[in-house]
């Protein structure tokens, strides 16, 4: 064997003991998913979805920090499938990332096995399936990671933790939402909003507690519509945001935009009767609605019957202003305790120095007659073989790092390319999202967080920093960019890897609105990277490659 006994390869050999322990301390879990078609019928009409153990939504992950997930996944249609994580980190681990530049796709009739360990991380997420248009009608469930047993959190332990899907809903199957996209149209207009995968009214209740407090874990799974979320008569406590204990501030409504997560408390202290949950679309050119109820206990009310207390809740206004707002009202806890036992705060984002900024803009053309997106004049397209593995095996001609500008460049047409950028490892990055477009604009990092430190209408400049929050930010993945506005994030560079940085508005991701942070270390150490799983499905160039690594000296 090729193995030499330098210097390089003892560390890596005991990196590898330390990994391998590390594993062994913490829980795993293990899951066993079929992925199949089946009739799903939110608004009353049946319709081809994708369901995971014969469920839409699929089941919840419910894990605890630092454990083991195994989950086998699969593919039981009849085209490729993948799963990936929104939100989760995948630390050093960017081959179980399940989306097209870092995993190979499952083919049919195969499974694939993803190994994931929830290293450090607290929070509500989802996960959802990441190829063709398959996430508008179903493969999505909830994933949350609980604190450790001795880790306090910042709120009593609430009497109950419901997991909240909402999403907008488009009524054709996703094969030909994805024709329709593949001919260069867009989307069409949703004709419907979903609460965990249903749609019609009196559909389904939760039956509470008076004087309890529970918590709710709300993701929007949908494709493009920023979704309002409200309880008649109740307010929520704010508690998280991806992984991030909030200040505990109350809200009647919160807007959540594509991608992401919020967790609120909710205590029923109201009068015994039905109350409604509703989400509604904002800024959006169809305004639909859709609710699901609240039952407390004691109410002699029979949701099924009784539609006369279904008083629909007035929608917040619909104004910019007042979504910033509430955005920018959203902080961080500093006192609460993250993961680890030690305040979220004590890590000073706003005292670190920038090495590097980028202003990502996107953009919106026809080319060659069809509708593509772009970030910085680029439009993405993917390659033959994942980029991940290309790099893996020193694959040329798959991508070449800086083949996507840092900044927008003015009066150059859009070009197609396999778009991605190289970045240190340790690298403190700003980055601005300018928005000329008058859509939001909802933006993901996968194996990140990001403290979103400001976001403003208007154009950004130098001055635009003196608006910075550079104190108690939140920490998340997915960020807003509203319509002719700005935002900025900072995020620190400490994950190795590929990363998908992608418009969570499906059409625009799908039609090139993406790319992928190569996050590189010279040093090729399995302190800041694993090494590709063994059973990594290989596909592409990638396809005859040998999975042991070959070290040279
Ligand atoms: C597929 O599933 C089998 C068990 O059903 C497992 O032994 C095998 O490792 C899985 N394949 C991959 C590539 O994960
Ligand atoms: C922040 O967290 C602390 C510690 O758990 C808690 O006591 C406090 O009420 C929280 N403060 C706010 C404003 O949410």
């Amino acid at each position: 064997m090729g193995w030499w006994l330098n210097g390089g390869v003892w560390t890596m050999l005991m990196t590898m003991t330390i990994i391998s322990f590390v594993h062994a301390e913490d829980p795993y879990r293990f899951f066993d998913w079929r992925v199949t078609y089946g009739n799903i019928s939110p608004l009353g009409i049946p319709l081809k979805g994708i369901l995971i153990n014969g469920q839409y939504p699929g089941p919840d992950i419910y894990s605890v920090t630092n454990d083991n997930l195994i989950i086998n996944v699969h593919n039981e249609l009849d085209e490729p499938f993948l799963l990936s994580w929104n939100g989760v980190q995948m630390r050093k681990n960017s081959y179980q990332d399940g989306v097209y530049g870092t995993t190979c796709p499952i083919p049919p009739g195969k499974n694939y096995t993803y190994a994931i360990q929830v290293k450090d991380q607290i929070g509500s997420f989802f996960y959802f399936p990441s190829l063709a248009v398959h996430k508008a009608v179903g493969g999505f469930g909830g994933f949350r990671i609980l604190s450790r047993p001795r880790i306090p959190v910042p709120f009593p332990e609430p009497a109950g933790d419901f997991t909240f899907l909402i999403s907008d809903w488009f009524e054709r199957d996703h094969k030909t939402l994805k024709a329709l996209l593949d001919r260069g149209h867009k989307l069409p207009l949703p004709q419907g909003v979903l609460i965990n995968g249903q749609g019609v009214i009196f559909s389904s209740s939760l039956t509470v507690h008076k004087g309890k407090t529970y918590r709710f874990r709300i993701s929007n799974v949908g494709l493009q519509n920023t979704l309002n979320f409200r309880i008649h008569g109740h307010q929520m406590k704010l508690v998280e945001v991806e992984g991030t204990h909030t200040v505990q501030s109350m809200y009647t409504s919160l807007d959540i935009h594509v991608g992401q997560s919020y967790s609120v408390l909710v205590t029923m202290d109201q009068p015994d009767q039905d109350y409604d949950i509703v989400v509604s679309t904002k800024f959006a050119a169809k305004k639909l609605l859709v609710s699901s109820t609240i039952h407390y206990s004691n109410s002699r009310h029979n949701y099924k019957t009784s539609p006369s207390v279904h008083v629909e809740p007035p929608p917040p206004a619909d104004e910019l202003d007042w979504s910033i707002k509430q955005a920018r009202s959203i902080r961080t806890n500093l006192t609460a305790s993250g993961p680890r036992p030690n305040p979220q705060g004590s890590y000073h984002y706003g005292r670190i120095k920038i090495s590097r900024t980028l202003i990502l803009e996107s953009s919106a053309a026809l080319v060659h007659k069809k509708q593509r997106y772009a970030i910085n004049g680029v439009s993405f397209v993917a390659a033959d073989t994942p980029l991940k593995l290309a790099d893996y095996f020193k694959i040329k001609g798959v991508f070449k790092v800086g083949s996507i500008p840092d900044k927008p460049r003015r009066g150059v047409g859009m070009r197609m390319d396999t778009s991605v950028m190289g970045a240190n490892h340790r690298d403190f990055l700003e980055i601005i999202f300018q928005n000329r477009e008058k859509v939001v604009q909802s933006y993901h990092l996968d194996g990140y967080s990001f403290w979103v430190v400001g976001m403003d209408r208007g154009t950004w400049s130098k001055a635009s920093r003196r608006e910075y929050n550079l104190r108690d930010a939140v920490s998340r993945s997915t960020t807003q960019v509203y319509p002719e506005s700005w935002t900025t994030v900072y995020v620190a560079l400490d994950n190795v890897g590929m990363w998908n940085f992608r418009s969570e508005y499906w059409a625009r991701q799908y039609l090139g609105q993406q790319f992928y942070l190569r996050v590189y270390s010279s040093a090729h150490s399995l302190r800041d990277e694993y090494l590709l799983p063994k059973n990594a499905l290989l596909c592409g160039r990638a396809s005859n490659k040998q999975h042991t690594p070959i070290i040279t000296p």
